[in-house]
């Protein structure tokens, strides 16, 4: 990231919040996977989005307009043997050269200095929430303050979540940002097709898995952005499916939902195909309602639309083509009316996408949907399953289909930041015909 970004967020944060504020941003804590082992520290996006400092144990505090400088990180301090074992650290005086801060104290000495931060302060902005120890931390160093209010000094007495400031900016990409997630849509896109070419029956999942990580890795995105699903045959209608352990067989569809993340932003692509390269009448007869759906769905992504006019859309596509098919029975309105689709399309048409995979930002606006601006990135993910327990003609067991695209509102229309990764029925059974015949 454009390293002028964060200097740039954080004036914007301290312009909103005003003089008399303190914001306390602590990073995430270390997550232990089993016995000495950790999970790979990834810094909480709030945390980076204003820091981009990348170490763990680091708590952040913007005290707007104070004499010794408004970005003050509490971290790690250098260590010889700790870094021998675990690790460079950019110690108190790298925190400053490298990241920007104007004063770095020790990790270990917080509870000592940072009370004194929020003397005088009126108004703490403060997530609540998120790390019960940590939330207790922070009263107890109010709690501290107001100890002092017989010599003169104030306590703050607002608590405000971060939140509402913090992801409304969030919400809305940067050119950087921008830049940033297309790039991971890019990668994700050659992980999307590799994965087409190198399917075939007998392989199991978590080989089709690995394909995806290694493009990954290989084209920069150290990370996925969330755990890859794929997901053959009745798996793919388990929407979070991440077990990756079933031989795919001759017949299957697959479907992959899997994204690159890279430099802190994320992708989020889902594509199904079949495993032997070629979809039976059946499984193309579903995906092309699918596909209509999506496409529809994004001709709606547009400044001035609502939050929820691509997902009525798709509801109505994939209705529509349910009926068709016999699977539903009625009208169109009717079954719109009672939602009788939600039994095979169970989850929304899209959510925001940045840093995180299902990004912050509110989608309605005092009770209402809001409304698409540039600069806003949504996915966009109709899909239908179909389980045997569902009770509908065999024919249609086990089909679960989704196909997910990244969008980004542009002033005046939209741009797909995940177009190179194929979804018409001929482009992939193309692909993966000319990788067979190889
Ligand atoms: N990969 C999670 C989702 O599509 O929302
Ligand atoms: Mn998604
Ligand atoms: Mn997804």
């Amino acid at each position: 990231m454009n390293r002028r970004e964060f200097p740039r967020r954080r004036k914007k944060l301290m312009d909103m919040m005003g003089d008399d504020s303190v914001a306390i941003i602590p990073t995430s804590p270390v997550y232990i996977r089993n016995r000495d082992v950790e999970f790979p520290h990834r810094p909480d996006s709030d945390f980076y989005y204003l820091s981009g400092y990348p170490e763990p144990e680091a708590v952040m505090v913007l005290i707007p307009d104070r004499y010794h400088g408004e970005f003050v990180l509490f971290c790690r301090e250098r260590d010889e043997k700790m870094e021998t074992w675990t690790g460079r650290r950019a110690g108190l005086e790298g925190a400053c050269e490298l990241y920007g801060v104007n004063d770095a104290f020790p990790i270990e000495d917080m509870d000592d200095i940072l009370p004194g931060m929020l003397e005088d302060r009126e108004r703490i902005y403060y997530t609540m929430g998120n790390d019960s120890l940590f939330d207790q931390r922070v009263l107890g160093w109010v709690n501290q303050v107001r100890k002092q209010v017989r010599t003169g000094i104030n306590a703050p007495d607002e608590f405000i979540s971060l939140n509402h400031l913090l992801h409304e900016m969030r919400l809305f990409k940067s050119r950087p940002e921008i830049s940033a997630m297309k790039k991971a849509a890019k990668i994700s896109c050659h992980a999307h097709k590799r994965a087409m070419e190198v399917c075939r029956p007998g392989m199991m999942e978590y080989h089709i898995e690995a394909e995806l990580l290694h493009e990954f890795m290989s084209q920069g995105s150290r990370f996925a952005a969330y755990p890859s699903i794929v997901g053959s045959g009745e798996n793919g209608c388990i929407l979070h499916y991440t077990e990756n352990n079933r031989q795919m067989c001759d017949g299957d569809l697959l479907l992959i939902d899997a994204g690159a993340e890279f430099d802190g932003y994320a992708s989020d692509i889902t594509r199904t195909f079949p495993v032997n390269g070629n979809f039976s009448k059946e499984q193309k007869q579903i995906y092309n309602i699918v596909l209509e759906a999506n496409q529809e769905a994004i001709k709606e992504v547009k400044p001035g639309n609502h939050w929820n006019d691509p997902h009525d859309v798709a509801v109505e596509i994939l209705t529509e083509g349910m009926l068709s098919l016999g699977i539903l029975k009625g009208t169109l309105k009717s079954q719109i009316k009672e939602a009788s689709y939600k039994k095979y399309y169970m989850h929304r048409t899209g959510h925001w996408l940045g840093m995180d995979v299902h990004d912050v930002g509110d989608y309605k606006l005092e009770g209402e949907w809001r409304k698409l601006e540039p600069g806003m990135v949504t996915t966009i993910e109709p899909g239908l399953y179909f389980q045997p327990q569902h009770g509908l003609a065999k024919k249609w067991w086990n089909i679960g289909i989704r196909i997910e695209d990244d969008v980004l509102i542009t002033n005046d229309d939209n741009e797909v930041f995940s177009k190179d990764a194929p979804k018409a029925v001929d482009d992939i059974e193309a692909l993966m015909g000319a990788s067979m015949a190889a």
